[in-house]
């Protein structure tokens, strides 16, 4: 069973989908740790009372090398197969990409290459586009730029703000994120350049 290592800094609902679908049988896998850089963060709680490995790790007063380095010796003692950035809201060093080739992933509410970095739902908004969704990729050294695995589109409406907007999207990540996570540990894509495809037995 593949193992999952869940980094979130905040209200951790991507966290819970994936625990949720775990749970229900609808994803084969199993958490075996989840990391937060905040104390403070909703989701870590949440891990907590669902008796999982909940472990805060903070950042204050240390360099991000030093941060990561704390973060990539807990996750390689959880012996983590897979590494899910779940609104894990630090950039990550080039040594912490590099100690887990192809193996971090992440979920961004926009269809990337559009409206990378914060608020990418207001920016689609300001911007006037008419589509937007939420995408997720493997990581890669620049801020939310890996090979995609999947996206999943969204409307955006004359009537939305940002709260309509991002929780019409957020409803599209939680079935998102777990559908990658599952093509990735079961081996159904592989990464050719900066595409992913499908591999040759599920074409
Ligand atoms: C999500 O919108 C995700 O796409 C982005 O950060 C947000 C995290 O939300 N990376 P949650 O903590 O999973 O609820």
């Amino acid at each position: 069973m593949a193992r999952l290592g869940i980094l979130l800094s905040g209200r951790g609902s991507n966290f819970i989908a994936i625990a949720d679908h775990i749970a229900s049988g609808k994803l084969k896998a199993e958490i075996a740790i989840v990391i937060s850089n905040r104390g403070d963060a909703p989701g870590i709680e949440v891990a907590r009372q669902r008796g999982l490995h909940a472990v805060v790790i903070p950042s204050k007063g240390l360099t991000r090398e030093a941060h990561d380095a704390q973060i990539i010796a807990a996750l390689q003692s959880a012996k983590v197969d897979l590494i899910c950035l779940a609104g894990y809201m630090r950039l990550l060093s080039p040594a912490f990409v590099r100690a887990f080739p192809q193996r971090i992933i992440n979920i961004h509410p926009s269809l990337l290459p559009a409206f990378p970095g914060l608020e990418a739902q207001k920016q689609a908004l300001e911007y006037g586009a008419k589509i937007t969704g939420c995408t997720v990729h493997f990581v890669d050294e620049d801020l939310d730029h890996g090979p995609i695995i999947l996206q999943r589109a969204v409307q955006v409406l004359d009537e939305d703000d940002v709260s309509s907007l991002s929780a019409r999207i957020l409803h599209e990540e939680h079935l998102a994120y777990s559908e990658a996570i599952a093509m990735v540990i079961n081996g159904d894509c592989e990464i050719r350049g900066r595409c992913v495809k499908k591999s040759p037995r599920q074409r």
